[in-house]
């Protein structure tokens, strides 16, 4: 999409922020009001690998035996291939969440190759990936689909990582934080406040993904702070507060302490790394500085 149009996209989306106004809060969620509610998430999010079973028990099983009694207080996720949920679920014990890395917004019927939330719910599975850079680029999956399987998810009581993020050419352009503002906004639209606990944002600049160029704690920290300031403006500050971003993009175990030092980031969705124990198993004993 050329550049004007994608500014007069976000024009037209951020100043309709109106209609998302915030819904009825009963007070349940009092607690996460506070910023240290928002408990550090590092996530790994495996692709298309490893190739094979007896490999995915292994790193499963790895990673697993890297949380010990001293890592700090974190809740860690791996985001598997399907056909691989079920063994690392076995193989990591109850120490990691095991999370699908995408779903289909249909429950049912003629959609070859897809899986459903209630599929995936049935076999333990609480979270999965929407709205990925490779899912939005490769497999064509746009707002609007991602916002059918964030709504999906929801509906079915699971979790959904939302992940957004600028191209290259966005970032050049300066034009992160009003790509992100459109992305959430479309992502999380029909979603109450009163069900974010079971949403969490990860901010991936897709410049970064893969390419070894990791965000500078300041540029993640700045966009991290523009989407919580956009989340409060779609539903208010309480929930923004509460909200979990996570920063994606060549996190390493040389990066992941700067930028969880970082106030507005609150963990990590970790590809590359992810496939390695002994430098995944650093990230999630991260030591902020
Ligand atoms: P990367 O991938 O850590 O290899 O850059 C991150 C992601 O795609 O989630």
């Amino acid at each position: 999409m050329k550049f004007s149009c994608v500014a007069t996209l976000i024009s037209t989306i951020v100043g309709s922020s109106a209609a998302f106004s915030p819904s009825l809060f009963d007070g349940a969620r009092t607690h996460s009001s506070q910023l240290n509610a928002r408990k550090p998430f590092i996530s790994g999010n495996w692709k298309l690998n490893p190739q094979t079973k007896a490999e995915a028990v292994t790193l499963a099983s790895d990673i697993a035996s890297k949380i010990t009694d001293s890592t700090p207080d974190v809740d860690v996720a791996l985001f598997v291939p399907y056909v691989f949920i079920e063994t690392a679920m076995d193989a990591s014990g109850e120490k990691l969440m095991i999370g699908a890395e995408g779903v289909c917004p249909e429950i049912n019927g003629a959609f070859t190759g897809a899986v459903s939330t209630s599929m995936l719910n049935s076999v333990g599975v609480k979270w999965a990936l929407a709205g990925h850079s490779e899912r939005r680029v490769i497999f064509g999956e746009n707002d609007e689909y991602i916002n059918g399987q964030c709504l999906k998810l929801i509906e079915e009581g699971m979790a959904v990582m939302l992940c957004i993020g600028e191209s290259e050419a966005e970032y050049e352009q300066k034009l992160a934080g009003a790509v992100c503002a459109v992305q959430l906004k479309k992502g999380l639209a029909g979603i109450s406040k009163e069900d974010l606990d079971r949403v969490v944002i990860a901010y991936e600049p897709v410049w970064a993904i893969g390419t070894g160029k990791v965000a500078t704690p300041e540029t993640a920290q700045n966009v991290h702070s523009k989407c919580r300031a956009i989340l409060a403006d779609m539903y208010d500050q309480e929930a923004a507060d509460a909200m979990r971003i996570l920063y994606g993009g060549s996190v390493s175990p040389e990066s992941v302490d700067e930028l969880m030092s970082q106030t507005d980031i609150d963990g990590a969705l970790v590809g590359g790394a992810s496939l390695d124990s002994e430098k995944f198993g650093r990230i999630i004993n991260f030591q902020a500085v």
